[in-house]
């Protein structure tokens, strides 16, 4: 069974959209001309995504104490990078915090792997002073986007279980659908007209070396995706198949030593995370 790159797009329209009020703020944050003022009117109508905004900026983390009533407040003190970054966390959580039984996914599994990828790839873009911190973060959230397209069709697929046994999820998905959630997820970016380097990114998350731009981000992205592998989040019926890609390891001047430390930085700052959106 093989399926159209459009067929495949189709599907993906079929996704839960993302919430108006937070695909506003997105377009807002990246207006020259944008205040606190207009785009805390705009996240303000919306309760849930308003909620999540004031709990970041009242955290421990920013320090504030719980002083911060406002969201204009709150958009002042965590800066527009983190709110970005909080609205499309909260944008995405509803389409990952799925289950995903396709895949042999539970609820949430697949939302975890996302954030957590997200988390580590930035942790990496700070520490090695890469100066690709945001793009890592939505890079590192995004990487596994084309997993939901396919995750439907999977469900529908006729194929056994001890063939997935003897498969990684991206031989799988090439054998089944003609085409990898790497590659799929990229035409999604490209389609949603995502920067380039989110496109390659998402493109080379398995295979950095052969990316012809966008090197450092895809192998930031393909580092932190397997660390969350090590952490065990987000396996499934891919067990243990993941290859990481030492060269990768060596172009951010990376050793199993950092990986490992990284592993353990990740599973700290996942945690608190996963307070603070009131993930179960
Ligand atoms: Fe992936």
């Amino acid at each position: 069974m093989t399926y159209s790159v459009d067929q495949l797009i189709d599907e993906a329209g079929k996704l839960y959209p993302i919430p108006q009020a937070a695909q506003k703020a997105l377009v807002l944050i990246h207006k020259a001309e944008t205040s606190a003022i207009d785009l805390a009117q705009v996240i303000g109508t919306d309760q849930v995504l308003a909620a999540h905004v004031l709990r970041w900026a009242n955290s421990a983390y920013f320090g504030m104490g719980n002083r911060i009533a406002t969201v204009q407040q709150a958009i002042v003190v965590l800066g527009l990078d983190i709110t970005e970054e909080i609205i499309m966390t909260y944008s995405l959580s509803d389409q990952l915090n799925q289950p995903v039984p396709g895949y042999e996914l539970r609820r949430g599994e697949l939302w975890q792997h996302a954030l957590g990828t997200a988390i580590g790839a930035k942790l990496i873009s700070q520490q090695r002073h890469l100066k690709i911190d945001e793009e890592a973060y939505f890079a590192g959230l995004l990487c596994d986007i084309g997993k939901l397209v396919f995750e439907k069709l999977l469900r529908n697929a006729d194929i056994g279980q001890v063939e997935w046994g003897q498969h990684s999820f991206l031989e799988m998905e090439r054998n089944t659908f003609g085409l990898d959630h790497a590659s799929l997820g990229s035409e999604l970016a490209r389609r949603w007209q995502l920067p380039e380097n989110l496109v390659m990114a998402i493109a080379h998350h398995h295979d950095p070396q052969v990316a012809q731009s966008h090197q450092l981000l895809a192998s930031t992205i393909h580092v932190a995706d397997a660390a969350m592998m090590m952490l065990g989040v987000g396996i499934g019926v891919d067990g243990l198949r993941y290859s990481l890609d030492e060269a990768a390891l060596q172009r951010l001047g990376m050793t199993g030593d950092s990986l490992f430390q990284l592993v353990g930085q990740i599973s700290d700052q996942l945690t608190r995370t996963k307070e603070l959106i009131s993930f179960d």
